[in-house]
């Protein structure tokens, strides 16, 4: 005999109704007290009545809790990196692509806002810019982009400038992976290895020699292979949101300057020739 199916109950009670969950919380942590929900809220100040504002200040605030978390892994994947293991990282760094594919994707929530809706609110925030965003500079010089002049807008703020500049002057996650090469008997030259760690990395022939031998047997040096294979990917998703943010900059505000007192999107196309793991990428015509 076929058993009958176990009839399922709608009926108030039933253990998978909605009436069975919890909905007292005088005495215990709700949702929104763990998530500290009055707070996050209570940061959505738009400073006009225009509609698109909202947006504007939703897509930023939720650009920098994105740019807190990747800061985060980061940190997590280079004290482990700076420890000598490769595995952990893999996936904090896998993780950072994510969130940054997150970021890429809410320029398609805000290219809806066009010109004319911009310009009803422009006005109201006058000089302050996304170039002014602690979070993104901080993961800007973890990633080796290091230019000492994005640390002047944060000298007003020593509990933002101090971390800032500690960044800016430790190695990179970029320095920590060659410091990997060297530790698996690649040769690397005192200038790679000792180097003035708040200059912008630039391309070395003895590290390209090495990540080469890499890519040729990558057998023998898989963890440094899938270490670099996930840089460039982290690297190749940062780039989508370079590319796409000039693009929306472009469709909103045109040529004009920028709120942050740049050339706008001249700025941000120069921005587009930044490379921060150069010979992961010039191995690939070598090969
Ligand atoms: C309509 C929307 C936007 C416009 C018109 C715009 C425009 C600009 C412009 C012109 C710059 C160059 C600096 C300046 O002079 O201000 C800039 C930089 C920047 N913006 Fe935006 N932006 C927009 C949205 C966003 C959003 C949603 C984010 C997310 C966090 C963001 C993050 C940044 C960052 C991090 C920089 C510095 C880039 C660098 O120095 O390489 N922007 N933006």
């Amino acid at each position: 005999m076929t058993p009958t199916p176990e009839l399922k109950s709608t009926r108030p009670g039933a253990p998978d109704s909605a009436d069975q969950a919890y909905t007292d919380f005088t005495r215990s942590l709700s949702y929104g007290d763990y998530l500290q929900l009055d707070v996050l809220r209570s940061a959505h100040q738009p400073v006009t009545q225009a509609h698109d504002e909202h947006l504007f200040i939703a897509i930023h605030h939720v650009s920098e809790v994105w740019l807190d978390l990747i800061v985060r892994e980061l940190s997590a994947a280079m004290s482990l990196l700076e420890r000598g293991i490769t595995d952990a990282p893999l996936k904090m760094l896998s993780r950072v692509v994510r969130a940054e594919e997150q970021m890429t994707n809410a320029w398609d929530v805000l290219k809806t806002m066009t010109p004319t809706d911009y310009l009803e609110f422009r006005s109201a925030f006058g000089q302050a810019s996304g170039f002014q965003s602690e979070r993104y500079r901080m993961m800007e010089f973890m990633l080796g982009n290091r230019n000492e002049v994005m640390l002047r807008p944060h000298a007003h703020r020593e509990d933002l400038h101090g971390p800032l500049k500690a960044a800016m002057e430790a190695p990179s996650i970029y320095d920590l992976t060659l410091c990997l090469l060297a530790g698996a008997g690649f040769d690397l030259p005192a200038e790679v290895l000792e180097r003035d760690y708040s200059q912008p990395y630039t391309s070395h022939p003895a590290v390209k020699a090495a990540w080469m031998e890499v890519y040729r047997d990558t057998g023998r040096h898989w963890e440094l292979y899938e270490l670099a294979e996930k840089l460039l990917d982290v690297e190749d998703q940062f780039r989508r949101w370079r590319f796409n943010h000039l693009t929306t900059v472009e469709r909103v505000i045109g040529f004009k300057r920028g709120s942050g007192g740049t050339s706008g999107a001249g700025y941000l196309k120069k921005a587009l020739d930044i490379v921060l793991f150069p010979e992961l990428w010039e191995v690939r015509t070598e090969l």
